[in-house]
């Protein structure tokens, strides 16, 4: 009989990818995929701790593990229970000894070693380190079905920001190079893939080697795309996240002249007030956040940008919060994420003792939400009657009905047949339904 495992990823698209590298490598061994974790032989968490309650939600499911290992040893079998991801490499040591039942943590940079783990006994627990080597030469050829997939090209960060624990989670920067990147797409691209989404902490950020005709040179992210877009099969590129201090002017020429890069840009700002922007150590001003924002709205006038918000920052007042008001009616956010501050263990915000009361965060955020909410609609409305490109993905929930994402990454539902998946089709919009629309091709 085979061996099951079970995976459960909290956290960004960068954890999302190392689940899937972490599937890769577990299939070769043996093991199949189970949504139920009380069946399983091997559970693995991989978890986020960008948040307080993103690291609390993991140490609860730890306990209830515990309960489904404890009757599978009474049962005669075993429950392996692995955490990999970003509290696995802050707080390796603590998860060890909170739960004696974890059998392995790995950090992000060392998951990769799982396989050598579940083979052999009696293993040291602890693999938080950052190693020499890169998990990247370590996995197989991906097996995908799907038509959009993510692609990690760049790891880590060196911005410090003084709220984010991803510089000491994920270690210091580093970019794949050009070809390993190309390798896999193309290997994607084979498999059915049509959309690529490029991804990393600080992906506008990315500069990777580039070997031709014995030649190296360094690329930065704009000519990566050139050559994603030479693979063929590949018609649609995303890349996720930037910041708005690396934006250059070669990726906002990219934008008018590469049609496969989408006309679309996730780039958070955090606060609106220049005061607290400093604070966060952002690197940033209000003012030079929305000149990138006009500056790439007029090489396309079809350009969205979304962002992410954080409110409550030690030390913000009503009139910093004003700003960021202020700044959601300069810039029409197509989406956008907010969230209340949460002061991580090891970063300097958390040293900061200004804190801003509970209730007055809680009242801020509704506030963000609100209006955020309302800009998003507002952009969904506005196609009401227009054409949006959708490339289409998966069949939808009611029969006939198929679901795709325009250029801005909306969901788009239309009454279809299969032969429409992997294709990109012009629909004409017809309503709105809360977050998601609706129309005909
Ligand atoms: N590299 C990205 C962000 C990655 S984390 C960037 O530079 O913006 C994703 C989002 O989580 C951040 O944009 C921020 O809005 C939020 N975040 C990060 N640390 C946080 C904290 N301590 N409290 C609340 N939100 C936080
Ligand atoms: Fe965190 Fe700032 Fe790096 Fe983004 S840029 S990952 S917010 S430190
Ligand atoms: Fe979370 Fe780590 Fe991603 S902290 S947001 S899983 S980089």
């Amino acid at each position: 009989m085979s061996m099951l495992y079970h995976i459960k990823t909290y956290g960004c698209q960068m954890n999302h990818y190392d689940s899937e590298r972490i599937e890769d490598l577990l299939a070769p061994l043996g093991y199949k995929k189970s949504d139920r974790p009380e069946d399983s032989d091997l559970v693995i968490l991989n978890t986020c701790h960008i948040r307080e309650k993103a690291s609390e939600k993991m140490y609860s499911d730890l306990g209830r593990l515990s309960k489904y290992k404890e009757n599978k040893i009474k049962s005669g079998s075993d429950l392996k229970i692995v955490v990999t991801g970003c509290v696995a490499q802050a707080e390796g040591e603590q998860i060890i000894k909170r739960n004696r039942d974890v059998d392995f943590v790995l950090g992000p940079q060392s998951y990769h070693k799982i396989t050598e783990l579940l083979n052999k006994k009696n293993q040291e627990k602890l693999h938080n380190f950052f190693p020499k080597e890169s998990k990247f030469d370590y996995f197989p050829k991906t097996e995908t079905k799907n038509i959009s997939a993510f692609v990690t090209i760049q790891e880590g960060c060196d911005k410090f920001c003084s709220f984010c624990v991803v510089p000491y989670t994920r270690g210091p920067e580093f970019s794949r190079t050009v070809n390993e990147i190309v390798y896999e797409i193309k290997h994607l691209s084979n498999q059915g893939v049509r959309e690529v989404t490029l991804l990393g902490q600080n992906v506008s950020d990315y500069k990777g080697m580039y070997q031709k005709d014995g030649k190296l040179e360094k690329l930065e992210l704009s000519k990566l795309i050139d050559k994603i877009s030479d693979i063929d099969g590949i018609n649609r590129i995303r890349y996720i996240t930037s910041h708005p201090s690396d934006i250059s002017s070669k990726l906002i020429h990219e934008h008018k002249t590469n049609m496969k890069l989408m006309p679309y840009l996730h780039l958070p700002i955090q606060s609106g007030s220049d005061r607290i922007l400093k604070k966060m150590n952002r690197g940033y001003t209000q003012k030079h956040y929305v000149d990138i924002v006009t500056k790439i709205k007029e090489v396309r006038k079809d350009f969205a940008v979304t962002s992410d918000f954080i409110v409550g920052f030690p030390g913000e007042t009503d009139d910093d919060f004003l700003q960021t008001l202020n700044l959601t009616d300069k810039v029409d956010f197509a989406a956008s994420y907010s969230f209340k501050y949460s002061p991580r263990p090891g970063t300097p915000s958390s040293l900061l003792k200004d804190e801003v009361p509970e209730s007055v965060s809680n009242k801020r955020l509704q506030i963000l939400q609100k209006k955020l909410d309302e800009s998003q609609k507002k952009f969904n409305n506005s196609f009401v009657g227009k054409k949006l490109s959708v490339l289409f993905e998966k069949r939808g929930k009611k029969s006939n009905q198929f679901v795709g994402r325009s250029q801005y990454l909306q969901p788009v539902h239309v009454n279809s047949d299969e032969s429409i998946i992997g294709k990109i089709l012009d629909i004409k919009i017809n309503k709105v339904e809360a977050f998601s629309l609706h129309g005909e091709i």
